[in-house]
């Protein structure tokens, strides 16, 4: 049966939302052009297109905010986050960007330009999965991104604990196929969002690092959601039983030698992101170079003295295991409650998100049709929810032939905000997606009326099939 967790908080201010009429959703896809991207939020009654900078502060954060030093150079909050970092990560060094994507601008360019100078020719990235915007700052930088997730995750009815891993095998292979000297950086993701929002276990990191240090390649932490991978594994693995998450989270992050953030996730803020280095101080002179002409000023990287304020009182909320058993509690409720129902998922649920089976679930409709986004289009209709696809559509078409490419899982991502949700909306969410349980086998897919050449995922057009 799911299980309820109860809300470690109680609500100070609220922000009223309201459930568009059915004439309106109608209405409000239609000039979307079938694609949710292009909804405006007010036609959404319950968001779940991402949890990134969709979370709630909490009173401490916004009091922290407050005590902002908006000093060009050396501005307080700085030093404080560089304490912060040097409590949970024991990393040396620390570089605030705006987000996630600005941190992989200041840190990959470095990583390729110093094993060029070594004699890479052919530089790539190993990634358990690089997310989107990793793999296009890999590929930026000339490189190419190579993903070897375990292939426990493409089976999403099998319960495993860890569909986050790296597969050891596929990284020993690829690391003599391509030659150690051009594989530029190893990227673990944590937890690893594409495969659901999945955990890596301590192991796994540990066996990664080692395998890298023997070829003597760097290790970078994707580090956007690291507090519920290090509950994962204080949950999972019994060596951990007892240990903090702070505890975890140290021994995690002796095995990489940087970290890339947005702290738009789990640090629990609304914008935000930093790069820190364990102790190369010529990797981070280098990057500190990119980021003063990329970010800004080195204290300020992309941020303002308060954001870095709401960001050091959100990585202390965001760490803690009250907090985290209640938040992964929460997604897991509503991934229970879909299993029950008999909707597929991705089992076990993830941290930050259901991932919905959608090629189980509408498997009449074929992948050039975008099964997911035909599911989504169904949801938002039936209730004002907002989901997003993880599936072909995102994936696009091969540069080479234009041909769509062969997606192996196709998603629906119901991604849930921290602290912004109840657990009735997950009762509202799982029952309107059971409600379309007779509608499934008689949707229809979806056409393109316009498809924009990159990214398409964002901006294009659909036509629902006749
Ligand atoms: N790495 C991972 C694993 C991510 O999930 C994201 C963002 C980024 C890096 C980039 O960070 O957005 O701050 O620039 N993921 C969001 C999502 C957008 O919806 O999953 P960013």
């Amino acid at each position: 049966m799911a299980k309820r967790i109860v809300e470690p908080f109680r609500i100070k201010m609220v922000e009223n939302i309201r459930i568009p009429s059915r004439e309106e959703r109608e209405d409000a896809l239609k000039k979307a052009g079938y694609n949710p991207f292009l909804l405006p939020s007010d036609a959404v009654y319950i968001d779940l297109l991402t949890d990134s900078g969709t979370n709630a502060m909490s009173d401490r954060q916004w009091a922290a905010m407050m005590t902002g030093d908006e000093a060009y150079a050396g501005s307080r909050n700085y030093y404080d986050l560089e304490k912060k970092v040097k409590e949970l990560f024991d990393y040396n060094y620390v570089i605030p960007t705006h987000q996630g994507r600005g941190a992989e601008n200041v840190l990959f360019p470095v990583l390729v330009n110093l094993k060029k100078k070594l004699g890479a020719t052919n530089p790539v990235f190993i990634s358990n999965f690089h997310f989107d915007t990793t793999a296009a700052h890999v590929e930026l930088n000339g490189a190419k991104a190579i993903n070897i997730v375990t292939e426990k995750a493409f089976d999403s009815e099998t319960y495993d604990d860890w569909k986050g891993n790296f597969d050891i095998q596929k990284l020993n292979e690829n690391i003599k196929k391509y030659g150690a000297e051009n594989v530029a950086a190893i990227v673990s993701t944590v937890t690893c969002n594409s495969a659901g929002g999945q955990p890596v276990q301590m192991e796994n990191l540990k066996q990664v690092y080692e395998i890298a240090k023997k070829h003597n390649i760097f290790v970078v932490m994707d580090s956007a959601r690291f507090c519920e991978n290090a509950y994962f594994i204080k949950e999972r693995d019994p060596a951990y039983k007892n240990a903090t998450i702070k505890d975890v989270i140290l021994d995690m992050y002796k095995y990489a030698d940087a970290l890339t953030m947005s702290a738009k996730k789990d640090p629990l803020l609304n914008i935000g992101g930093m790069v820190c280095i364990k102790n190369d101080e010529n990797i981070f002179t280098l990057a500190r170079q990119r980021c003063v002409p990329m970010e800004g000023f080195v204290t300020y990287g992309g941020l303002t003295g308060r954001d870095m304020a709401a960001m050091v009182q959100g990585l202390e909320e965001g760490t803690g295991y009250d907090y985290l058993h209640y938040r992964i509690g929460q997604v897991k409720y509503l991934g229970d409650r879909l299993r029950e129902a008999g909707i597929p998922i991705q089992y076990p649920t993830g941290g930050h998100a259901v991932f919905v089976d959608c090629k189980k679930l509408v498997p009449h409709i074929p992948g050039d049709q975008f099964p997911a986004q035909t599911v989504i289009n169904n949801l938002y209709l039936e209730s004002g929810v907002r989901a997003v696809e993880v599936g072909s559509f995102l994936l696009g078409r091969d540069p080479e032939t234009g041909k769509q490419k062969h997606s192996d899982m196709e998603f629906m991502r119901l991604t849930i905000a921290r602290r912004v949700y109840t657990n009735d909306h997950m009762d509202y969410i799982a029952d309107s997606l059971i409600a379309l349980k007779d509608k499934f086998s008689s949707m229809k897919g979806l056409d393109f009326e316009y498809e924009p050449p990159v990214l398409r995922h964002f901006t294009a057009r659909l036509k629902p099939i006749k």
